[in-house]
């Protein structure tokens, strides 16, 4: 390292260190941050406030199924109504203990419990226990601490699709067994059609009440981009043109309000690297196009192997100028990398299920062309710019190799022929 980097380093630190100009505080962006303020949201927390109260008064309260979109705001409402609950709980004395649990996170049966064990101060091994053995300790320890406990299971569609309702049906059936305590329930989805997955009895049980959160518009999504902007930025950085925009691409995509949230922080973070004063809409429009950028190579990334063949394959032949493939160029390139890179191909018909994945995915576009009296063909090209492509595929383990591979049905004769 020379003393000139040092330098240069020194001083991107002191700027960032420094810079005073666009962020307050860019914390309050983040997606965990839980505002003191949710508005929109008056009715729903109205609703479970009345729902809860009981507890205060030593009574059980309903299980609760709450649903609605992602970014509608589900989880900080409940974490809000949570926190609240607990204060005035401790207030009055009453024993109520809450606990909250993303369950797609946790991923199985076994770590949900665990969680929930936890919550109530009782260690349990990773591995080695049988999972009765587990449920019969939360139960035995729910038991002997007297309380109304309440859990929350967020994310619970994602769960119930992978593991089953096995858990669910458990957890509703447990205060048959308790005497001392009671537990009640809340499910949230971000999934409404997840409830034609659910065995009916655990239905009936977990919907004793139910929560709709409905999207945000873009008027009220700019209520809240500004009650988070006064927190996060400086007086005079934010222009109301940037939060109109950033609340319409939201509204426009399901009325989330994380994404309208991710729009701002990155355009701050835009605004910042510009070394600008003032966030605009130009910078909104590039925050969109940076995380629609992070978004494509993360999908890019987590395709399965032969699907990135299926789209590297789509991209050579855009490298050799054709355009708009049909199915059989498409394998043909693909049946060449894989015996390239030494990996079984699998057969056109698996290929071409592969497309049509691809294409659902907005990955590729494949259009019907009527080719007269021939009948019709598709047509497939790429549906997302090249760079990404390229960016992602030339750090990937078996595709990295073929950087500098043309094969042989798109050198010069080949690809004329694949042309026509
Ligand atoms: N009414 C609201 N007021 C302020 N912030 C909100 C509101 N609704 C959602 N948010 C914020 O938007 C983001 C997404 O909300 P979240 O509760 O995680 O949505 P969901 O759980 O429905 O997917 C979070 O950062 C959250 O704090
Ligand atoms: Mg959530």
């Amino acid at each position: 390292m020379t003393i000139n980097d040092a330098d240069t380093l020194d001083i991107v630190f002191e700027n960032f260190l420094c810079n005073t100009s666009v962020f307050k505080d860019r914390n309050v962006l983040r997606h965990d941050y839980v505002p003191t303020k949710l508005p929109h949201r008056e009715a729903q927390i109205r609703f479970l406030g009345m729902i809860i109260a009981p507890l205060l008064k030593a009574a059980r309260c309903s299980n609760v199924f709450i649903y609605g979109k992602p970014g509608t705001g589900k989880t900080a409402v409940i974490k809000y109504v949570l926190k609240r609950l607990t204060e005035k709980a401790s207030e009055l004395g009453a024993a109520v203990q809450v606990g909250y649990v993303n369950c797609r996170l946790a991923g199985t049966q076994y770590r949900v419990l665990t969680r929930l064990c936890e919550i109530l101060h009782t260690k349990i091994p990773f591995t080695g226990l049988a999972q009765g053995e587990v449920f019969d300790r939360f139960r035995n320890v729910l038991e002997k601490q007297e309380v109304l406990f309440v859990a929350v299971l967020d994310e619970i569609d994602e769960f119930v699709k992978n593991r089953g309702d096995d858990l669910l049906y458990e957890l509703t059936r447990v205060n048959e067994s308790l005497k001392n305590s009671k537990i009640s329930l809340v499910g949230i989805s971000n999934d409404l059609s997840f409830k034609n997955l659910l065995d009916p009895r655990v239905l009936s049980c977990l919907g004793e009440e139910e929560v709709v959160f409905r999207p945000y518009n873009a008027s009220e999504l700019q209520d809240i981009l500004w009650g988070r902007a006064d927190l996060a930025f400086h007086d005079n950085v934010l222009s109301k043109s940037a939060v109109s925009l950033c609340a319409a691409l939201a509204a426009a995509e399901h009325g989330d309000a994380r994404r309208a949230l991710d729009l701002l922080r990155v355009a701050g973070e835009v605004t910042e690297r510009a070394e600008s004063q003032t966030i605009t809409e130009r910078h909104v429009r590039m925050a969109e196009e940076r995380i629609e950028h992070d978004r494509t190579l993360q999908t890019l990334t987590n395709l399965t192997k032969h699907s990135k063949f299926v789209l590297y394959s789509v991209y050579l032949l855009g490298k050799a100028k054709v355009h708009s493939a049909i199915t059989g160029d498409i394998y043909e390139v693909y049946a060449e990398l894989c015996r390239e890179i030494g990996a079984p191909s699998l057969t056109q018909r698996r290929v071409s299920g592969l497309i049509n994945e691809l294409d659902t995915m907005g990955l590729l576009n494949a259009r019907l062309v009527s080719r007269g009296r021939y009948g019709r063909t598709k047509k497939i090209s790429l549906a997302i710019p090249r760079t990404p492509v390229r960016e992602v595929y030339s750090r990937d383990d078996h595709l990295c190799m073929l950087q500098h591979f043309t094969p042989t049905c798109l050198r010069a004769q080949g690809a004329n022929r694949i042309r026509r």
